[in-house]
């Protein structure tokens, strides 16, 4: 079948790059295949109701490539197959996603783009299986799908921490303080742990690796038996202590997620001060890492995503999801690619190199 208008949304949480994508899949499909490309409103919310478009012309996109955020906006409240909405103060689930599905053949769209992470994709996966033509395309900070070697948006936020590591180190230095730095993540510490291997931090927290406040303190004292009179803790959002839990701020009802983490570098400083081991300071990060344009590493990602899906677009290879794959563009089932979350080895060569060059993991 040829391919005459494509569809393209944005959805979950947002990250540096999602312009880059879009703009790369308008002129891809614009130049190469000569579709028409029809933009989705805020994820699939754009598709319930009274449906929400613009038409991604190549005029639309210009100036895309190095700008932040989404300009289709973007939604992680809204699965259609498990619709939630707070009614009466109760949660209540509908499943929307004939609406959706008519949506799609009302605007005479041959295919969808999907650009979004593993919950985004899982919900392009059933739309998939009801005869939608769908390609994936991943995207998260997190970095934590297997099946691609790199999330767009990624590099960007370890270049954010990296650089928010480097300021810290001197107020750090200056008034003889441990400063703790807390990164998003999810459950994967991916972000911690390059960001504070690349910022030069002392102790580095993952989910991967539970840490003691025992042995956190001692490698403060170790600094200081060198005469190191500060020190740098960075901590992921899901780090948690050997045989605790972590630190959730915040049960969702309204949303795809269950809970929002956050607030274990805050709890870090605060017993620090208290137990008077040394004076502490924190700081979370939090959505500066998702804000403003991406790296040349991730624009070029975005690009060369965003022009591959829509090759496979136009091949008829749908249900599947593009990936980076030893470094080379692939394809891989959709269901497949959201199935495996990858997390921090332990025991891999990035801690190794990070322990063999002094860093603590509290462990
Ligand atoms: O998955 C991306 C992410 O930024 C996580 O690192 C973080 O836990 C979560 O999203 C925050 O979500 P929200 O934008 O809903 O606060």
């Amino acid at each position: 079948m040829t391919v005459k208008r494509l569809g393209i949304l944005t959805g979950g949480g947002d990250c540096a790059g999602l312009n880059s994508v879009i703009r790369a899949v308008a002129k891809c499909a614009i130049s190469r295949y000569g579709m028409t490309v029809v933009g989705i409103r805020d994820g699939f919310e754009g598709l319930m109701g009274e449906p929400r478009t613009v038409s991604l012309t190549t005029y639309m996109v210009k100036g895309l490539l190095y700008r932040g955020g989404t300009i289709l906006g973007s939604s992680n409240k809204g699965d259609p197959f498990a619709y939630k909405r707070i009614i009466d103060g109760k949660v209540v689930i509908t499943d929307r996603s004939d609406e959706v599905i008519e949506n799609i053949r009302n605007l005479e769209l041959d295919a969808l783009i999907v650009v979004g992470g593993d919950g985004t994709n899982a919900i392009a996966y059933r739309l998939f299986q009801r005869g939608i033509n769908v390609v994936g395309v991943p995207k998260t900070i997190d970095n934590d799908l297997a099946a691609t070697d790199v999330t767009f948006g990624y590099y960007t936020a370890v270049e954010i921490v990296t650089e928010a590591i480097d300021r810290l180190q001197t107020t750090a230095e200056s008034h003889h303080r441990v400063m703790v730095v807390e990164t998003m993540g999810r459950n994967a510490g991916w972000i911690a742990l390059e960001s504070g291997l690349a910022g030069g931090a002392d102790i580095i927290l993952i989910p991967e690796i539970p840490f003691t406040m025992e042995k956190v303190v001692e490698a403060i004292r170790e600094r200081e038996a060198m005469g190191r009179r500060f020190t740098i803790i960075c901590v992921a959002e899901g780090a948690k202590p050997s045989g605790g839990n972590q630190v959730i701020r915040e049960i969702v009802k309204d949303s795809a997620e269950t809970v929002r983490l956050g607030g274990i570098g805050e709890q870090i400083a605060t017993w620090l001060n208290e137990e008077k081991v040394a004076e502490c300071r924190s700081t979370a990060l939090g959505h500066i890492q998702r804000g403003g344009s991406a790296c040349a590493f991730d624009r070029n990602l975005c690009t060369r995503l965003g022009t591959h899906a829509v090759h496979a677009v136009a091949e008829g290879k749908f249900g599947q999801m593009v990936v980076l794959k030893n470094w080379k563009m692939d394809l891989v089932p959709i269901h497949e690619a959201i199935a495996k979350i990858r997390h921090v080895d332990p025991e891999g060569d990035l801690v190794r190199s990070a322990r063999d060059t002094g860093v603590s993991f509290g462990d």
